[in-house]
């Protein structure tokens, strides 16, 4: 996730810019950059870090356009930062998004003599632009015609020498128009120049929109569209969460977003195939004898996940375990031993220490991560992205889930490297994951009767999340934020493990939530469910199988996804959290004594 700025109008762009991109700050943080178009041409200047280190002139030029970018292709540095040029310097381009072609793209335009100066899937975009412009197009003509040659998602701002404004478009990633006094706005979102401007333009799906400064004209397909205009009534600081009272409910609502673009690129369907760009070869894959993830906390909890879908789909023995107690022992073979950190933030001291004993002892190691250029990713041997985009929040939401889907992918790459997956079976497989995003907006919709449920138990004892085989890790998450957030006491258990001393602990006045999905022996749990009812607890439970809420004070339904079914239900008890730490008071998103990156052992 990145954010984009641009201004054309009668001011100096440069202060709108730098305060947009400020604004934008929480989409992404890792390098910034903006281009000015004025009589000297198009003026670079970007740089690896915040906006507030990136050194501007005093300039009057009025058209300019702004990025401030959260990798996902390419790490942060200086050279990947946007805007990306063309050859001659002549078009700069921002751009929020992944063009999933541009692999293609790229060694196409280099056969035909196109200097590449970055790592990014950005930068074809320019080049084919230039190319457009050399034929004779006007730039809005030159972007509409590119469009057909990308595929994936993106929001793009583009200027060029030959065109006094701006032209932008946008396909699946978030683009607003804003229509000031002194000017016109691009930018992902409205917080971008609410100082500026209230009246809005949401840019739809396949439009292009051109910013000159006599006003804004949008196209789609080549015809002139009239698309509304709404007035922002919001304060900036709510625009920043797009109206939602905490970044941890935003990002949450975030998940089908995150999904996609975790998932873009990836997955061949049709040939039941998947490509993470993994280094570690095809042979090794072949030949391990053993997986294991090393995480913390959340992400401990999605190496859970992913240990039990390595072992049932790709045939090979796999553990997930708490980074701070793994030594490397036990007779493994360290040639045969795949070590996989699964760390947010790739800085976690404790993953990046059990990183290290493992490569000490002679594994090869594969990062799953969300933070390019982070430590974990200088120091394993290859490394996977989640690709959710930035998270503000203390509490892990959007990026378990993410976290899950990309392992869930490597799972699939690992079972067909392994020749343990049929087509057939990793086509159906990869059809669930692909329903993920829907069927976690599924969920989303239902938060009223979720929150009513939180609300109305928000003052019991305490809180049981129970679940089996996948379920498991998911009650483990599940009592993990509620006691992150809300200071209650809330603790997972294996559905089964309940009679053997925890349910001491059940009584009227705590809560049992319940994982009754596929995917988590629905049916088994059920008669756990039965042993707490009789002892007068509340069960709240998120169930996919017909008939359970005969057994249940509250249930949530989880769309079917077979084994991915538990990771829905995740979100209702992510929600479950949030709205029992409102009703408290809680300071949701930085809860008392807990920092988002964990850099001591
Ligand atoms: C929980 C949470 C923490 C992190 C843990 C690991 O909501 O955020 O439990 O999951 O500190 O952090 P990363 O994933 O950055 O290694």
């Amino acid at each position: 996730m990145c954010g984009i700025i641009g201004y054309v109008g009668d001011e100096p762009a440069l202060p709108i810019l730098r305060t947009g991109l400020e604004n934008l700050e929480y989409r992404g943080y890792d390098s910034v950059g903006v281009s000015l178009r004025g009589d000297e041409g198009i003026r670079l200047f970007k740089q690896a870090g915040r906006i507030k280190d990136l050194v501007l002139p005093d300039d009057e030029t009025t058209v300019g356009i702004g990025h401030t970018r959260w990798s996902t292709h390419g790490e942060p540095t200086d050279a990947n930062a946007h805007p990306h040029t063309d050859c001659g310097g002549d078009v700069a381009v921002v751009h929020n998004g992944i063009i999933e072609n541009y692999d293609t793209l790229r060694e196409e335009l280099e056969r035909d003599g196109h200097t590449f100066t970055s790592e990014t899937d950005t930068e074809v975009v320019p080049h084919l632009v230039e190319e457009r412009l050399a034929a004779g197009d006007d730039l809005p003509t030159a972007v509409t015609r590119v469009l057909d040659r990308l595929e994936g998602t993106f929001a793009l701002g583009v200027v060029a020498v030959d065109f006094d404004g701006i032209v932008a478009a946008r396909q699946d990633s978030p683009l607003v128009v804003g229509h000031g006094e002194t000017g016109s706005f691009i930018a992902s979102d409205v917080t971008a120049f609410l100082e500026h401007s209230r009246e809005v333009t949401y840019v739809e799906d396949g439009d292009v929109a051109v910013l000159t400064r006599t006003g804004v004209e949008i196209t789609n397909d080549g015809e002139v569209v009239d698309r509304p205009r709404d007035h922002v009534e919001w304060e900036a600081e709510a625009a920043e969460k797009s109206g939602y009272e905490h970044y941890m409910l935003k990002e949450i609502h975030e998940q089908p977003t995150a999904l996609r673009q975790t998932l873009s690129g990836r997955i061949d369907e049709l040939a039941g195939k998947v490509d993470l760009d993994l280094e570690l070869p095809k042979e090794y894959l072949n030949s391990l004898d053993e997986v294991t993830f090393v995480a913390c906390g959340t992400s401990y909890h999605a190496g859970m996940y992913a240990a039990r879908l390595v072992e049932t789909l790709a045939d090979v023995r796999a553990s997930a375990e708490i980074a701070s107690e793994y030594e490397f022992d036990g007779g493994r073979d360290p040639w045969r031993t795949l070590v996989i950190p699964v760390t947010q933030s790739g800085e976690t001291a404790d993953t990046l220490s059990a990183l290290r004993r493992a490569k000490r002892a002679g594994a090869r190691s594969l990062a799953v991560t969300n933070t390019l250029g982070s430590t974990v990713t200088r120091e394993a041997d290859d490394t996977v992205f989640i690709r959710a985009g930035p998270e503000i929040g203390v509490a892990a939401t959007k990026t378990f889930v993410s976290q899950v889907a990309t392992l869930a992918l490597l799972t699939v790459s690992l079972a067909r490297a392994r020749g343990v997956m049929s087509t057939t079976r990793s086509i159906e497989f990869l059809s669930n994951v692909r329903k993920l995003p829907g069927a976690v907006q599924q969920v989303l919709d239902a938060e009223q009767a979720i929150r009513e449920a939180a609300e109305e138990h928000a003052d019991d004892e305490a809180f049981f999340f129970i679940g089996r085989k996948l379920g498991y890790p998911v009650a483990l998450e599940g009592a993990l934020k509620l006691k992150e957030i809300a200071y209650v006491h809330a603790e997972g258990f294996a559905a089964g493990e309940l009679k053997h001393g925890p349910l001491a602990l059940v009584t009227p006045e705590s809560s049992v939530l319940a994982v009754l999905s596929e995917g988590a022996n629905p049916k088994a749990t059920l008669n756990n469910v039965k042993e707490v009812e009789s002892r007068g607890a509340p069960v709240l439970g998120c169930t996919s199988i017909e008939d359970a809420e005969k057994f249940l004070d509250v249930s949530f339904e989880v769309p079917e996804l077979g084994v991915l079914s538990p990771l829905i239900a995740n979100v209702c008890f992510q929600l479950f959290a949030y709205h029992v730490a409102k009703r408290k008071g809680r300071s949701i998103d930085k809860p008392r004594n807990l920092a988002k990156s964990v850099t001591v052992e």
